[in-house]
């Protein structure tokens, strides 16, 4: 099966960055949200990067132009009864996810893939939403999604050798790192990095440190790029605490219980950089 047309549900930092990346490397995408601002925003950001990479001289104006040409905007799920694949990068939160899945399957094509760009949730469940569990997968890029090289791929318990080539092959194209992972709650990025970010927060609200001095140890004692507090933040605060809580729930055990703080934050709406306040203001 040949990957020609692509949809990308979700315009926020994720959904934005793998539209990008599809985009630049040859594939037809369309860029989904149900939030019309969400989606001229995500449109505008993919354009300033682009912008930005020419005057890095790393694309040229023709590359831009071509690049952009491949780009179209969707408010409607029913956009992609032409898609061979779909990704997903809505909230990370179980039913919302759920309700897409299920209604993509009634939409997409018979080929259709439909991926997941989930950080932690279960591929098996969202899978179970659909009657093609075994064309669903999960496609983890890292944030930020131009930058970063790794993608995780997640085989559901039913996801096809067939579906997991196709994805794999896709994953080259884009020019990223493929590493194959099991359903496993936070799969292994986030089962390593989220609990050393909920420690640095247990850190700051048990009084050993301030926010900038974790950070600051943490890069300048481990060569970390960011602190944990500023990647938290970067991250999104809401997207952290719902990875805690399925490592909590998927595992049982109290070593992954969320900071209070995490949760404080969240509910009120200090989201990180994307709402203007978390462990920094913006
Ligand atoms: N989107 C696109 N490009 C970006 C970007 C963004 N949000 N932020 C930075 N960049 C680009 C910059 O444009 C710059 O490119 P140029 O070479 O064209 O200048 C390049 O990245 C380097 O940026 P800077 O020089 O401004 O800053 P930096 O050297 O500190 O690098 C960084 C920025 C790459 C983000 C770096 O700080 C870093 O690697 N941070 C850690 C990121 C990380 O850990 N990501 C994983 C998060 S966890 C995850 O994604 C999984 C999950 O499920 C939560
Ligand atoms: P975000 O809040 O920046 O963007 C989510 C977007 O989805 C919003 O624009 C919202 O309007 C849209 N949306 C919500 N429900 C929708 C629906 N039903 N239909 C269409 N659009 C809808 O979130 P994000 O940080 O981009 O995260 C998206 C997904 O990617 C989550 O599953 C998250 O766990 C995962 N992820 C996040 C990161 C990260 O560092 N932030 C890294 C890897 C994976």
């Amino acid at each position: 099966m040949e990957i020609k047309r692509v949809m990308v549900i979700g315009a926020g930092q994720m959904g934005g960055g793998i539209a990008q990346v599809c985009a630049q490397a040859g594939f037809d995408v369309l860029l989904n949200d149900m939030n019309q601002d969400a989606l001229d925003k995500g449109m505008k950001r993919i354009e300033k990067l682009l912008t930005r990479a020419v005057d890095k001289e790393r694309i040229n104006e023709s590359d831009k132009t071509d690049t952009l040409n491949r780009l179209s905007k969707s408010s409607q799920l029913q956009d992609a009864h032409n898609c061979d694949l779909v990704i997903e990068a809505v909230v990370e939160n179980m039913d919302v996810k759920e309700k897409v899945f299920g209604e993509l399957d009634n939409i997409v094509p018979k080929h259709a893939i439909l991926a997941s760009n989930t950080s932690s949730l279960p591929i098996t469940e969202i899978a179970a939403a659909t009657k093609r569990p075994d064309q669903v997968i999960g496609m983890h890029f890292m944030n930020p999604v131009p930058v970063m090289k790794l993608v995780e791929i997640i085989r559901g318990l039913q996801t096809s050798d067939e579906t997991y080539n196709v994805i794999k092959e896709m994953t080259d194209k884009l020019s990223k790192v493929p590493v194959e992972v099991e359903d496993f709650p936070g799969f292994v990025a986030n089962r390593i990095l989220m609990p050393m970010i909920n420690e640095a927060i247990y850190t700051v609200y048990e009084g050993v440190s301030s926010v900038e001095d974790v950070d600051t140890v943490m890069k300048l004692g481990m060569n970390h790029p960011m602190g944990p507090l500023t990647l938290a933040d970067f991250i999104g605060l809401d997207t952290c605490l719902y990875i805690m809580e399925v490592l909590y729930e998927g595992f049982g055990d109290s070593k992954y219980r969320p900071c209070p703080l995490l949760r404080k934050y969240v509910k009120a709406g200090w989201l990180g950089k994307k709402s203007g306040r978390g462990f920094y203001q913006y």
